[in-house]
């Protein structure tokens, strides 16, 4: 897999670290993180300068440096390393990467890229309701493809979206950009115990528009459900931003950060436990694509010879968006080559 740390990824909740060291990685390359002494995180090349052992493996001292298991070199947070049998041995460094810590989450980028990089997980009007990570047993494009359509919502899900025998009645558009795909998808609610906690009518239209983007590889929900007929909107909105990081070719860690708008001045009363409701439904929903994806593990990347649908046009520009701003390659397949779009 190519690089990606030219873009930020969150990749651990910061109350995981410590001190470290833990193994991350990120697209096939590992990365040593740890605390030093003061509480400051530092995530550096999973390879020691000496003889290339996982630093992950060692130890925080107690004076915060981090000691190779192999010959006990060991570094401060910049990654200056000492070696402890040769004192005066230079050029003993380890390869240092950014880890910055926002949101409850720890974000890696390559060193140079600047902080305005950092992708939003907040929203005007939104209230952070909170994150959680999970991780996929399938490659990043089967991911990707899973969140690219809402197809599969009455035969993976349970709760959100609709039943199968409302399928035919959805109202969907999707639209191509050059850096992003837009979705929305509009259906009639499946009536569950879910529907009472939020104070839904039964038959009310669940709203889900999306757009995803590909600076690093994320999704950004917005679902909201509306009085069928008139369109009201009911009284609450939640967002959710997922992330979905490659780890090595068949895995894929997900990192979930969801925020919530209440606009009903009643449900306002309820807004602690409404934003633990909706952390907790998204990591169910979620979890029901989590549980479903080792099934299509194997899909090909190559979506010739698929019979696509126009749920799934946004698939098609998504791996291109895939290969050409998330992986910087060039080479795409040209869409019309895909059949049925
Ligand atoms: S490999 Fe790390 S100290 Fe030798
Ligand atoms: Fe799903």
């Amino acid at each position: 897999m190519p690089a990606v740390t030219r873009f930020f990824h969150p990749i651990l909740p910061a109350r995981k670290l410590a001190p470290g060291p833990v193994r991350v990685t990120v697209a096939g390359r590992s990365y040593a993180l740890f605390r030093d002494a003061r509480g400051r995180a530092a995530a550096f090349m999973d390879e020691c300068p000496h003889r290339k052992a996982p630093l992950s493996a060692g130890r925080v001292r107690p004076d915060g440096r981090l000691e190779c298991r192999y010959h006990g070199w060991h570094f401060d947070a910049d990654g200056r390393g000492r070696s402890p049998s040769q004192p005066n041995l230079t050029k003993c460094d380890a390869v240092t990467m950014q880890l910055v810590e926002r949101n409850g989450y720890l974000w890696l980028a390559d060193p140079e890229v600047p902080l305005s990089a950092l992708p939003a997980v907040e929203w005007d009007g939104f209230e952070p309701a909170g994150a959680f990570s999970m991780p996929f047993a399938a490659p990043l494009h089967v991911c990707l493809d899973n969140f690219s359509e809402d197809e599969h919502t009455p035969w993976v899900h349970t709760r959100l979206g609709w039943d199968a025998a409302d399928v035919d009645s959805i109202e969907y558009t999707a639209e191509n950009h050059a850096d992003r795909t837009d979705v929305t998808y509009r259906g009639r609610q499946r009536d569950s115990w879910s529907r009472l906690l939020v104070g839904l009518k039964k038959g009310d239209t669940f709203n889900n528009e999306w757009e995803t983007r590909f600076d690093p590889v994320r999704t950004i929900y917005t679902l909201y459900w509306t009085e069928p007929g008139t369109q009201r909107r009911r009284g609450i909105t939640a967002r959710a931003a997922i992330f979905m990081v490659p780890e090595t070719d068949r895995t894929t860690m997900f990192h979930v950060f969801v925020g919530m708008r209440i606009e009903d001045r009643r449900l306002r009363l309820f807004a602690p436990a409404l934003r633990k409701l909706a952390v907790a439904l998204s990591w169910y929903e979620i979890r029901d694509d989590a549980r479903f994806i080792p099934t299509v593990a194997d899909t090909p990347e190559d979506q010739r010879g698929m019979r696509l649908g126009k749920y799934d046009k946004p698939l098609v520009h998504n791996h291109k968006l895939l290969k050409q701003i998330y992986f910087g390659e060039d080479q795409v397949v040209p869409i019309s080559t895909v059949r049925g779009v």
